[in-house]
């Protein structure tokens, strides 16, 4: 049963603009291996917006509760390339109280915009 649908969109360049404008950002919205490739380069600030507007169309599926932490919520990437929802928690509280088992996500970025979807499932 679907419990929860989310969608998000960030420009691009206005997201980068705030990560250069306020250092501390980058570690408050997300995690070290959403930061850093397993090849030891940064994600691409296309990549990175996506997995904002991720944890922003997530939110909005949980109806947007105030007390989430960013960090709580993890976009990993499959060997497929899939990408996937991890939550611990805040974000898996808020998720346990509304009977939230699974995660669905999509990402997309293209002319100067990302986007996701995320489905909440219980
Ligand atoms: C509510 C929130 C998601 C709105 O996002 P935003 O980027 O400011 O605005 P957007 O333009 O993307 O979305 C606006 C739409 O969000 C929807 N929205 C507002 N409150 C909502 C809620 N409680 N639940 C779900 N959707 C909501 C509305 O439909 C609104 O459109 P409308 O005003 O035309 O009806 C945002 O203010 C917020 O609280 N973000 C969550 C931050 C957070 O918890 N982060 C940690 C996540 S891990």
């Amino acid at each position: 049963m679907i419990i929860g649908v989310g969608i998000d969109v960030a420009e691009i360049d206005r997201f980068e603009a705030a990560l250069e404008r306020t250092p501390e950002l980058a570690h408050r919205l997300f995690i070290e291996d959403e930061l850093i490739l397993p090849s030891g380069e940064r994600r691409g600030i296309a990549s990175l917006a996506a997995r904002f507007a991720a944890k922003e169309a997530l939110a909005k599926a949980l109806g947007a509760p105030s007390g989430l932490r960013w960090t709580d919520a993890e976009v990993y990437v499959e060997d497929s390339g899939q990408p996937r929802l991890r939550v611990q928690g805040t974000v898996e509280a808020r998720a346990a109280e509304l009977g939230v088992r699974s995660w669905h996500v999509s990402l997309s970025h293209d002319a100067g915009v990302a986007s996701a979807v995320v489905i909440a499932e219980g």
